[in-house]
């Protein structure tokens, strides 16, 4: 990453942490933000960073910047077509804006209170297919589960979530067997 493309990373925390400040953790906010990584989607730079494999090979994945394990972290991922990754949560807000290619996002919500460790029973409620410089947003648990796959062909895309989720335990879910184990990013 060149100083260019780390001052305008710079200038997108300070505008969504303003956006924070004034809408808070809204929808409003939400949309707000999704603005902002639209405006970043476009940037040359981002064509040139490499990724690392996340989802056991399905995705790939870097943080761009991050305020630390409880700030604003911004990655880079890349979701392959042949198959979605599995139903997961992060344990944080995010908003996502599609850099190139297609993706589809589905949502789910959870149908229990969470009483039983292990055991969650979920429902599909939000399918979306979004192009380049298309958002999604999704809230903090337990509103944060989703899975993604890219759609005819593989998919990038910016994630400003709420925290640095790389070093929070994911939950994978299987909502067939209504159960979920959980693991760090691997
Ligand atoms: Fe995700």
């Amino acid at each position: 990453m060149n100083e260019a493309a780390v001052e305008q990373l710079a200038r997108l925390f300070a505008a969504a942490r303003s956006v924070l400040a004034v809408q808070g953790v809204t929808d409003a906010g939400f949309a707000a933000i999704g603005a902002l990584l639209q405006e970043l989607s476009g940037a040359s730079w981002l064509r040139a960073v490499e990724l690392a494999p996340k989802h056991g090979g399905v995705s790939e994945s870097r943080v761009l910047r991050s305020d630390g394990p409880e700030g604003l972290t911004l990655t880079l991922a890349r979701f392959s077509p042949e198959r979605a990754t599995g139903v997961h949560d992060h344990g944080a807000w995010g908003v996502a804006c599609v850099v190139d290619g297609h993706d589809r996002y589905q949502r789910w919500e959870r149908l229990d209170t969470g009483e039983h460790p292990g055991q969650a029973r979920l429902r599909l409620v939000e399918e979306h297919v979004s192009g380049p410089g298309e958002t999604v947003f999704w809230h903090d648990r337990p509103h944060d589960i989703h899975n993604q796959q890219g759609e005819g062909g593989p998919v990038r895309e910016l994630v400003l979530f709420g925290r640095d989720t790389s070093r929070i335990p994911r939950r994978y879910f299987d909502p067939a067997a209504g159960t979920y184990r959980e693991m760090l990013p691997a």
